[in-house]
C-alpha cells in the first residue's frame, strides 16, 4: 500500500523517456519460460531510432485495479493499449503501486511508424525507464543508479527480450555464457571486455527495402525454435561467436568481426528458412543489397558488413572513418534498392535519456 502525506512521496505527476532501439550483432532466436533466452545475444544501441514516452500518472486512494490509456503518436493505440495492459498487469507483486494506478501513456518514435524498424526494443525499455521512475516518485524509494537500470532492463525484458539491451548504451550483452560469470538471462548489462577504438564510433546506415508489417513476426518466429532440428547446434554456435566476437571487440579485428556479424544474420535468416513451417523475411533487393556490400568490400578493402534483424531491411555497418566512400556507395548504388530511396543515418548511441 502506498503511504500518504510524505513529503518525498508523489501521488500524480509525469514521467519521460527517450529510448533507443539497438541492432543484434549476436542474435537473441529461441526463448523458454517468462521470456528468457536460449543463448546469449549482443547488440550496439543505436542513437538515432529512438522512442519517446511519456507517462502521466495517478494513484489513486482506492485499489481498484490498474488502468491505462495509450497513445502513439497523439492517437489513441488500442493495440499497443492493451499489450501494455497485459505486461503491466504482470507486474503487481514487483511495482505494487500498479494496483492503484492509472497511467496516461503517450508514445512516439523518431523512425517512421511504417518504416520496418522494429519498435519493441525502444518501446519497452522506454516504457519500463518510466515505470521505474514512478515506482520512485510514488514510493519515494530511490533505488543506486546501477539497480534501477538492472531492473529497468529486467522489467523491459519481461515486455519483449530485446529490450533488455536498450536500457544500456554501446555494446550489450544479454544472456549467461559460461565464459562471463556477471552476464544474466534476466538482464543486460554492459560488454565485459574492452572496446578496441575501431569500435569507439561504429556507424549502421539502415537501408529501408519495406515497410510492409512482417507476415511472420518475431514472436511465432521465436515459437518455431522449440520444434527446430538445428535448435541446438544454433544455440551452441551463438555462444561461439559471442566469445569469439569479445576478442574481436578487444583487439579490433575487422575481418573476423565481420565474419561473425554476417555469419549471425544469415543464420538467423537460415533458421527461420529451415523452421517447420518455413517461412522468408529477405526479399530481392535484400539479395542485391547483400551482393552490393560485398563486392565493394572485396573491391576497395573498406571494412563494411551487412547484419539484418527479422525482416527485410539491411543494416550496414562501418567504421566512421570510411563515411565518404561508404555514403558514395549509399547514394549510388543502394538507395535506388531502398523503398523510396529511404535510409536512416544511425550509429552506435548512449543509450537512454530521461527527460522529465
Ligand atoms: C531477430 O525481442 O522482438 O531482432 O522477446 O518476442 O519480443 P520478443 O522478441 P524480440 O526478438 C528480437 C529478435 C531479433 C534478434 C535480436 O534482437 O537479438
Amino acid at each position: 500500500m502506498i503511504q500518504k502525506n510524505s513529503s518525498n512521496i508523489s501521488r500524480s505527476g509525469t514521467v519521460k523517456w527517450q529510448s533507443p532501439s539497438n541492432i543484434a550483432l549476436i542474435k537473441y532466436w529461441g526463448k523458454h519460460g517468462i521470456q528468457l533466452p536460449h543463448n546469449p545475444s549482443l547488440s550496439i544501441t543505436l542513437r538515432e531510432s529512438l522512442t519517446t514516452t511519456e507517462i502521466e500518472y495517478e494513484v489513486k486512494q482506492k485499489t481498484d485495479g490498474l488502468s491505462l490509456e495509450f497513445f502513439f503518436e497523439g492517437k489513441p493505440a488500442k493495440d499497443f493499449e492493451t499489450r501494455v495492459l497485459n505486461f503491466l498487469s504482470k507486474q503487481l507483486d514487483r511495482y505494487p503501486f500498479l494496483v492503484q494506478a492509472h497511467l496516461k501513456i503517450n508514445s512516439s518514435n523518431t523512425f517512421p511508424h511504417s518504416s520496418g524498424i522494429a519498435s519493441s526494443a525502444s518501446a519497452f525499455s522506454a516504457l519500463a525507464m518510466c515505470v521505474l521512475s514512478i515506482s520512485e516518485a510514488v514510493t519515494g524509494n530511490k533505488k543506486p543508479e546501477q539497480d534501477f537500470y538492472q531492473d529497468a532492463s529486467e522489467l523491459g525484458r519481461l515486455g519483449s527480450g530485446s529490450a533488455s539491451r536498450s536500457v544500456y548504451g554501446d555494446y550489450v550483452v544479454w544472456g549467461v555464457h559460461p565464459d562471463y560469470p556477471q552476464y544474466s538471462d534476466n538482464y543486460a548489462v554492459a560488454v565485459a571486455t574492452s572496446i578496441d577504438p575501431i569500435f569507439n564510433n561504429y556507424h549502421d546506415a539502415i537501408l529501408i527495402v519495406s515497410e510492409e508489417k512482417k507476415k511472420t513476426g518475431s514472436s511465432a518466429g521465436h515459437a518455431l525454435m522449440e520444434r527446430h532440428p538445428f535448435a541446438k547446434a544454433r544455440y551452441e554456435q551463438a555462444n561461439w561467436n559471442l566469445a569469439l566476437m569479445h576478442r574481436v571487440l578487444e583487439t579490433g579485428d575487422l575481418d573476423q568481426f565481420i565474419e561473425i556479424v554476417e555469419n549471425e544474420a544469415l543464420s538467423l535468416h537460415g533458421l527461420m528458412m529451415s523452421s517447420n513451417p518455413g517461412y522468408l523475411l529477405m526479399e530481392h533487393h535484400t539479395m542485391l543489397i547483400i551482393e552490393k556490400i560485398r563486392n565493394f568490400r572485396s573491391e576497395t578493402k573498406i571494412p563494411v558488413c551487412f547484419t539484418l534483424d527479422a525482416g527485410p531491411n539491411v543494416h550496414l555497418l562501418y567504421p566512421y572513418q570510411y563515411r565518404q566512400q561508404v555514403l558514395q556507395l549509399i547514394n549510388s548504388e543502394l538507395l535506388p534498392l531502398c523503398d523510396n530511396n529511404r535510409w536512416i543515418d544511425d550509429g552506435i548511441g548512449n543509450g537512454p535519456v530521461q527527460i522529465s
